[in-house]
């Protein structure tokens, strides 16, 4: 049986890398989902975090940028995701496409319409089963980046720039509610536990 495909999405310093590893540990200890398997975007391959590196770090043109986010994520499908996934393991995903979609997409203007058809060349058929949407105010999130390591390009980014990006993963939630469930990150990490906990009881 082919494995679930999870990923996790949200603006910079909502708090969503916190949650991962435990909600891959809790999906361990059941008999049911085998190995599970923990990776992120950009990157999640050799090649994909030497993108990463330039992604994050190097001014570019931003269609540059979504190509190679792209390129990355089809280096990523093919190494890891979709061995994975037919083998039976789960897979969670810090990050996928919601993020170009929100972040090339929202924050810096690319039209859809481009990124749709990146979408379906690189990915064909393949969407996550589940995207957990970690979602809080702009205040919320800067108040957490603030004083961590110096800002990468994107964490440097406008307070409008978040405003756009945090607006297009909302939109994109409310247009696929099937696949998407929205947390209000900005409680205690106890209580997104016990609604991480609900949700993946009815996987
Ligand atoms: P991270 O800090 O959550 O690992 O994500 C790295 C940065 O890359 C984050 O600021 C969001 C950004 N990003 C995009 O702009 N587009 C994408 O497609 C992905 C996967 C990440």
């Amino acid at each position: 049986m082919r494995g679930k495909f999870i990923t996790f999405e949200g603006i910079d310093g909502a708090g969503k890398s916190t949650h991962i590893d435990w909600v891959a540990e809790r999906l361990r200890a059941r008999a049911d989902t085998g190995r599970v398997v923990t990776t992120r975007e950009p990157g999640g391959t050799p090649l994909g975090e030497d993108l990463r590196q330039l992604l994050l770090h190097r001014p570019m043109h931003l269609e540059t940028e979504a190509l190679l986010m792209f390129a990355a994520r089809r280096e990523h499908i093919a190494e890891v995701i979709e061995p994975a996934l037919a083998r039976g393991d789960w897979v969670i995903s810090d990050r996928f496409t919601d993020a170009t979609f929100a972040y090339q997409g929202g924050g810096r203007g690319l039209p859809t319409a481009r990124l749709e058809v990146l979408e379906t060349w690189v990915q064909g058929g393949l969407q996550p089963d589940l995207t957990l949407l970690f979602d809080v105010p702009l205040e919320t999130a800067s108040a957490r980046l603030a004083g961590a390591r110096s800002p990468d390009k994107f964490e440097a980014e406008s307070r409008a720039f978040f405003q756009r990006t945090r607006d297009e993963y909302l939109r994109r939630a409310a247009a696929a509610p099937e696949r998407f469930r929205v947390i209000d990150a900005t409680r205690a990490i106890e209580e997104i536990r016990v609604t991480l906990e609900e949700i993946i009881a009815s996987l």
